[in-house]
């Protein structure tokens, strides 16, 4: 991996009269200002400098220490110092004339679109980028990120786009299923639901919606209450800002359900709009394009990051540890794979969000409790074949990035259960999941605590379309074959509108 830097630091007049000064400090640089911080004989190099017309031309190289960018910078201080004093000569400006950066690899990187990228060339096994950049961009760390992101894309590519880990960490004994359909097939000759008018959204009715009511009142009686859970609620809409500080910004635009306001709220800018309606029964759509603002943010995408902006800045104090909370004031939204799916697979959903707050000892513990508390509810009461698995972090997947953190601490426990109508080797169905998430998201949005110490933070998203999905696909649909305390708990049919 190599930087190469060939730039033109502009002078406010001629630099020949210090050519002595200019020349010592190009001598000395090497050993002195570009190796500072870096291994032995690693800093960066000077390959040529030379003067010219009201600048100082030279030419860098370097590996991962003290870059090119970093050490032109470097330069430019020493210089204006040697200069300013007795010559009163300054250093206006670094250019970039040719800024390189050679990465090795087994593939060409074709047709990517990178900012300040200007061409990437494959040649014998190595990449080069050439960049535009200017200035500001060189002090703004914005090489070392294309690096970053190039060698993340190679890496990538060597997981394959997607893969994600996973690792069973426990298994439920085997069970035999009796029932075998497809409960949303089901669900829908009984006319417990029906089909809402945008992709993946379903209308439930009174049945399914006390069943969802049901499972929200046993994570209350079984979890909420007994653990010391206080409810909060969390903004639904979701501006780049909360994403930029959570990490979504990097990776979730193929599945965000976009938000846009409206240019103004005058009635009369909208009443070509409005008029078109009127007469032709059709919403102009296209029309509508040219009258609403970019994209602010998205809808509630993964529930926690916007309850972060309450402690963003803040210091808590130690009393208030471990904080435990729970949102469930609304959908989420996804824009998921096309094609029609039941109600295991939705672009609309409901989940009650959990986040805990504290140290890591408190956010372990907290954790494992968390996970005895779920065990008790899907074998006890709920009655259910399930496993659990150790996967790719949530937030690291949301991103776009494969693997596991490297603490083996911190990371995410899928709950999965198989559902039997997709016969024994079937997928199974992820159903919630639990999450220490590290120090990523007091990080993240700037949280400290009264100690000093490092704050930790974890989440367990509990999805009551997913509950159900798996209840009733492993229970079916006739509540008197449910577990006895489930039959309690749902306390008996509700009414149904009949339609004739
Ligand atoms: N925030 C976590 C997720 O989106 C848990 O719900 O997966
Ligand atoms: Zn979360």
């Amino acid at each position: 991996m190599e930087f190469y830097l060939k730039a033109s630091l502009k002078t406010s007049a001629d630099p020949a009269a210090g050519k002595e000064v200019i020349a010592k400090i190009m001598a000395e640089a090497e050993q002195g200002i570009l190796s500072k911080g870096a291994p032995a004989g690693e800093g960066a190099k000077i390959k040529s400098w030379g003067l010219g017309d009201n600048r100082i031309d030279v030419e860098l190289t370097s590996g991962r220490y003290v870059r090119v960018h970093d050490a032109a910078m470097r330069l430019k201080k020493a210089l204006a110092e040697g200069l300013g004093k007795t010559f009163k000569i300054g250093i206006r400006s670094i250019d970039a004339e040719v800024f390189t950066i050679t990465v090795a690899s087994d593939r060409d990187l074709k047709n990517k679109k990178i900012p300040y990228v200007k061409s990437v060339d494959f040649k014998d096994g190595q990449l080069i980028l050439t960049l535009e950049v200017g200035e500001a961009e060189m002090r703004n760390q914005v090489p070392d990120r294309i690096l970053t992101l190039i060698e993340d894309k190679l890496e990538q590519g060597d997981y394959g786009a997607k893969a994600e880990h996973w690792n069973l960490l426990w298994e439920s004994a085997d069970k035999e299923f009796l029932y075998t359909n497809d409960p949303t097939e089901d669900m829908l000759k009984k006319g417990w639901l029906k089909r809402g008018s945008s992709r993946g959204q379903w209308i439930h009715g009174s049945v399914s919606t006390r069943l969802f009511r049901m499972f929200e009142q046993i994570v209350f009686d079984e979890i909420l209450v007994p653990l010391g859970y206080d409810e909060m609620i969390f903004p639904k809409m979701v501006m780049w800002d909360v994403w930029k500080h959570s990490g979504h910004a990097k990776g979730i635009y193929p599945e965000i359900y976009y938000v846009c306001p409206p240019k103004t709220r005058d009635p009369e800018y909208w009443e070509d709009v409005m008029d078109y309606y009127k007469v032709t029964h059709e919403v102009p759509v296209e029309m509508l394009k040219d009258k609403i603002g970019d994209p602010i943010g998205g809808m509630c995408y993964a529930q926690c990051p916007p309850g972060w902006g309450f402690f963003q800045g803040e210091t808590i104090a130690t009393e208030s540890f471990p904080i435990l909370v729970f949102d469930r004031s609304g959908t989420s939204h996804r824009y998921e794979s096309g094609g029609i799916h039941g109600i295991e697979r939705v672009d609309e959903f409901h989940r009650i969000e959990l986040v805990w707050l504290g140290t890591k000892e408190q956010v372990v513990e907290t954790t494992q409790k968390l996970h005895e508390r779920y065990m008790h509810i899907f074998n006890d009461l709920l009655d259910l074949k399930w496993r659990k698995a150790w996967v790719t972090p949530w937030f690291m997947a949301q991103e776009g990035i494969a693997g596991v953190a490297a603490d083996e601490v911190t990371g995410t426990t899928d709950y999965e259960a198989p559902l039997p109508y997709r016969g024994k080797d079937g997928e199974w169905l992820e159903f919630q999941n639990v999450s220490i998430n590290g120090e990523k998201y007091p990080n993240g949005f700037n949280v400290k605590s009264q100690s000093g110490e490092k704050l930790w933070s974890g989440c367990s998203g509990v999805g009551l379309e997913r509950w159900t999905a798996v209840f009733l696909a492993q229970h079916g649909l006739d509540p008197e074959k449910w577990p006895p305390e489930v039959q309690k708990r749902f306390g008996g049919m509700p009414k149904q509108v009949k339609f004739l």
